[in-house]
């Protein structure tokens, strides 16, 4: 495989994986709406590896858009990161959701297939096995998500494998995350959410830039050692790796669509997070304690074991290290990519 088309690729995980694709030899073209992204993130990816993806700001919703995109670029396989992420969101306006996670998916599959382009790999997340009954919790764990954004993502995993299974020429990967964290080690790239952070990470870095005063840290009364929650994270550049494994292997797996486990296979408690990215950060970080956030699992982590033996990845990057890079990139641009002087 030479050619790829990253949709999304302008967001959080889409530009590290496009820096470890472009360093890896492939051509790279960036299809990206900027609902939720910046264009100096592509920027910032053509500076670390000293090549500039292609971008076009499109919406995967608009066929004829894509279409032209794709007869453009043709490429040999499509990595779709592209999609709403967000939890509350989704719970809130279930529709919205529903409406553009699977159509995007829907129409990108509809154009790939009318320009003969069979191979994917899907951006799942471990969002999709709920509250599991088993640790580490392999791929064949029962799927029962609690939010509709985890609706959406099983519901665009069983579309690709309904494809795959229609057409043996096609070959997908449908890579399910665990908690993604850090930046590239250049400082260049890192998450930027907008508003008011929902996830872990980005709200200890912004407290830790200065730009809030305190974490609110939800639940204490777990059944774990520390009383907070565990969750596997992940390096960002481990799991952008692991889309190159990924892709690698579709190659020689025609007709094949598999799960994996994107995680490190440890489980971290809030506060070992707090600990660690104090230190990174040389920042007291002060917390308030509160209330268990509703939807939370007490405990969710990777048996990573499937894509050690079928894509020979596994993740090797340490939690010092996620606190690190993450701290680089928060600290060099503590208002995300605005402080490179855009509006
Ligand atoms: P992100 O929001 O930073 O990136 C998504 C990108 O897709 C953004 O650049 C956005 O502008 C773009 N986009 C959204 N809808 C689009 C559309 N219809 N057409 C074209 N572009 C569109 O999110 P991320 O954290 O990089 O996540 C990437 C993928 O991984 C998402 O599918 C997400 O659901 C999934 N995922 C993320 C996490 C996580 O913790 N970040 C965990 C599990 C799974
Ligand atoms: C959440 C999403 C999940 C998504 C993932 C992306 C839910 C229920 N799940 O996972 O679908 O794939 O983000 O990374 O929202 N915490 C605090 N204070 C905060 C933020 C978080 O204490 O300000 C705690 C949470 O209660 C949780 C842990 O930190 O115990 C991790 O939270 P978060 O980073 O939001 O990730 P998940 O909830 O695992």
């Amino acid at each position: 495989m030479e050619s790829v088309l990253v949709t999304g690729g302008a967001g959080y995980i889409g530009s590290h994986t496009c820096v470890a694709l472009l360093e890896a030899g492939y051509e790279v073209a960036v299809l990206d709406s900027l609902a939720n992204s910046s264009a100096a993130a592509v920027d910032a990816v053509a500076e670390i590896a000293g090549r500039r993806p292609r971008l076009d700001v499109v919406d995967c919703r608009d066929e004829s858009a894509m279409e032209k995109v794709i007869t453009e670029v043709r490429p040999d396989g499509v990595l779709h990161f592209a999609g709403l992420k967000s939890v509350p969101d989704s719970v809130a306006d279930p529709l919205r959701y529903y409406r553009h996670n699977l159509e995007s998916a829907a129409v990108l599959l509809s154009v790939m297939e009318r320009c003969g382009v069979g191979k994917i790999v899907f951006s799942s997340s471990a969002t999709v096995y709920g509250d599991p009954d088993v640790l580490p919790v392999p791929e064949t764990a029962s799927t029962r998500p609690g939010n509709p954004y985890g609706s959406t993502k099983l519901m665009v995993e069983q579309m690709i494998a309904d494809v795959v299974s229609a057409d043996s020429r096609w070959s997908a990967a449908l890579l399910r995350y665990f908690n993604p964290v850090g930046a590239h080690p250049s400082g260049l790239i890192g998450e930027d959410p907008e508003g008011v952070p929902g996830n872990l990470m980005p709200y200890l870095l912004q407290v830790a830039v200065g730009r809030r005063p305190r974490l609110p840290l939800y639940g204490t009364d777990y059944p774990t050692p520390d009383g907070t929650a565990r969750r596997d994270y992940i390096h960002v550049m481990d799991l952008a790796d692991g889309h190159l494994a990924a892709l690698e292997h579709l190659d020689s797996a025609p007709g094949q669509v598999q799960a994996y486990n994107l995680g490190t296979g440890q489980g971290t408690s809030v506060l070992e997070v707090v600990a660690a990215m104090r230190d990174a950060s040389g920042h007291p970080l002060p917390y308030e304690e509160l209330g268990r956030r509703p939807g939370d699992v007490p405990e969710l982590w990777a048996d990573p074991g499937k894509a050690h033996r079928e894509l020979g990845w596994s993740a090797t990057r340490t939690l010092a290290e996620m606190c690190r890079d993450a701290w680089d990139w928060q600290s060099s641009h503590p208002q995300g990519y605005r402080s490179r002087g855009l509006p």
